[in-house]
């Protein structure tokens, strides 16, 4: 989102953000392209709509939620659209993104260990690239998670095509990935958007500031900008 007033020139940076990543304009490095900001948003809405459409269907302490899409039976038909939504909108992201996400073996020694639990850490890690290794790992994550709910959630779907305790097993791992995949994305929005301040317009106008990028990705802001940053 540009701060720019009606009627003053765009800012060059979030000009270039419509096409261009990884390149330095001015003071600004541009992160996310147009087309990569709206893949995420999109897997970011159907998610939300997957959610709060599920968790009516899934137990009446949340049947409130069902007044926001007009009613259960509304929830019980659009879920499983939403789900495929978000399925298609992860794999194009996934493939998308697939390059940059590519763990080093030092990040996955690392990473594969206590330290996935400081992905909420709010701190510099001196050889960073464009992701660190807790945000390579949440994408893997995330991306699994997508499977898991896609493969669940089809069983559920069209119940009469499976045996019993395909159906009865799958309803047992849909609550359990969207449990987990929840308290996840929680993390992951409180990361992006409070803990890391000058992360989430990122994800708006598609830039970040140098400093933001020398504290949390000195290793990118290298590559972009030249060896001297
Ligand atoms: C309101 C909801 C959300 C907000 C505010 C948000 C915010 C962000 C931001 C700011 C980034 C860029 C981080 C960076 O460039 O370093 C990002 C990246 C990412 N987002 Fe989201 N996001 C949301 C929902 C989701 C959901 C629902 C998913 C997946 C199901 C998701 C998956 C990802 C992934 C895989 C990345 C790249 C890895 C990472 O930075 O952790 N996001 N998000």
């Amino acid at each position: 989102m540009s701060t720019t007033m009606p009627g003053q020139p765009l800012n060059p940076a979030v000009i270039a953000a419509r096409h261009n990543e990884d390149i330095l304009v001015g003071n600004e490095l541009v992160r996310h392209n147009r087309v990569s900001r709206v893949i995420h948003w999109g897997v970011a809405i159907s998610f939300f709509v997957g959610l709060f459409t599920g968790m009516p269907i899934w137990t009446p302490l949340f049947g409130w939620m069902a007044y926001l899409f007009g009613g259960l039976e509304v929830c019980r038909w659009l879920h499983p659209w939403a789900g495929v939504v978000f399925a298609v909108l992860s794999i194009v992201m996934f493939f998308y993104w697939l390059t940059d996400m590519r763990l080093l073996p030092g990040e996955t020694r690392e990473w594969f260990g206590p330290k996935a639990f400081t992905y909420m850490k709010y701190e510099d890690e001196p050889d960073a690239g464009k992701y660190n290794g807790g945000q390579k790992l949440f994408f893997y994550a995330v991306s699994l998670g997508m499977l898991g709910l896609l493969l669940t959630g089809i069983v559920m779907w069209f119940p009469l095509s499976f045996p019993r305790w395909v159906r009865a097993l799958s309803i047992v791992l849909h609550d359990i990935t969207f449990i987990c995949f929840m308290v996840a994305v929680v993390l992951h929005i409180y990361l992006g958007t409070t803990a890391e301040p000058g992360t989430f317009r990122s994800m708006t106008r598609g830039t970040v500031t140098k400093p933001w990028a020398r504290l949390h990705h000195p290793g990118w802001l290298r590559d972009v900008a030249g060896r001297r940053e």
